[in-house]
């Protein structure tokens, strides 16, 4: 059966350490060489795009970037013909979609792996970087650490969720009424034995925690409701005070793009708690350790 990886409990416990470990290989095999990767994008990306390509080119393959617009996903042919189609020539197909299920209508008729690179449910290959960078930030295991999550329970809280469960890691979510992690996330995290809390405070949430996450307040795809969110989310922006009751050298991580005077001030961001660039960088790795994982024969 082909392998796919729609969210990060695609992978078992032990693949997702596996992932982890090949992510930190600087130097590793060109196992891609005479091989295409397909990166098919319905919405804007900067940093996914490009540490795709770059991990794609650094294992020796060619990666292929198409805009929805080139393509025309169900407007010029079905879902499940593009992805029949790049099939062909690539072995694996990244896509970011408007909509999970295009995913899932994907990976039913492909034969080579589709890999999430980003729906509106999850951000699997965020979530890999985060915890990266948590690790090359703490050192060693990461068992019996916690984190916050401050914000919307979207897309990238639900895989750092599931990531966290694989990792040990306690996750404590903060969002206004309407907004948290949706019981399937909850039921999912639960599954892989992981602990997460939910609350309206954000003071609570960041109690005894040594990281501190938050996104966006209108993710792609929600933009219709960006004031009604402006509103609800005003209460929920990290920033110095809030940093200040979590744990003494909490750290502050943001997927990007970042908000600055919205879900985080710039001194927060900017300052030096804030690991947004290192983990920017944990992308390539954490692509390069999925794919070598796929391709790599381990
Ligand atoms: N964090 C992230 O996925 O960034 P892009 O939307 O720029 O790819
Ligand atoms: N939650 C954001 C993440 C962007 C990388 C979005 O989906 O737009």
């Amino acid at each position: 059966m082909t392998r796919h990886l729609l969210d990060v409990d695609d992978l078992t416990p032990e693949e997702f350490q596996a992932v982890l470990e090949l992510a930190g290989d600087e130097y590793p095999p060109r196992v891609l060489a005479g091989k295409g990767v397909a990166l098919l994008f319905q919405k804007p990306s900067a940093r996914t795009r490009n540490s795709s390509e770059m991990a794609v080119f650094q294992l020796g393959g060619h990666p292929v970037s198409i805009r929805d617009e080139e393509v025309g996903v169900d407007r010029r042919e079905s879902a499940e013909d593009v992805a029949r189609t790049l099939a062909q020539y690539h072995c694996a197909i990244g896509a970011r979609v408007l909509d999970h299920g295009l995913l899932l209508r994907m990976a039913a008729v492909s034969g080579v792996p589709v890999i999430n690179l980003l729906s509106d449910q999850a951000h699997p290959l965020q979530a890999l970087a985060d915890v990266l960078t948590l690790k090359a930030h703490w050192g060693g295991t990461l068992a019996g650490r916690r984190v916050a999550w401050v914000g919307d329970g979207n897309n990238v809280a639900r895989s750092l969720a599931l990531a966290c469960a694989l990792a040990g890691v306690e996750v404590a979510v903060a969002s206004p009424e309407g907004y948290g992690l949706d019981e399937a996330s909850i039921a999912a995290v639960a599954r892989l034995g992981g602990k997460v809390s939910q609350t309206s405070s954000p003071a609570e949430a960041v109690k005894g925690a040594g990281a501190v996450f938050t996104d966006a307040w209108v993710s792609m795809g929600d933009e219709a409701e960006a004031a009604e969110r402006a509103r609800a989310f005003r209460p929920y922006q990290v920033g110095t005070e809030l940093m200040a009751l979590a744990a003494p050298g909490a750290v502050f991580l943001h997927c990007l793009p970042a908000h600055r005077g919205e879900e985080v001030t710039a001194e927060v961001i900017d300052g030096p708690s804030s690991l947004v660039w290192p983990e920017a960088a944990n992308r390539l790795r954490a692509m390069r350790g999925l794919l070598l994982l796929l391709f790599g024969g381990v």
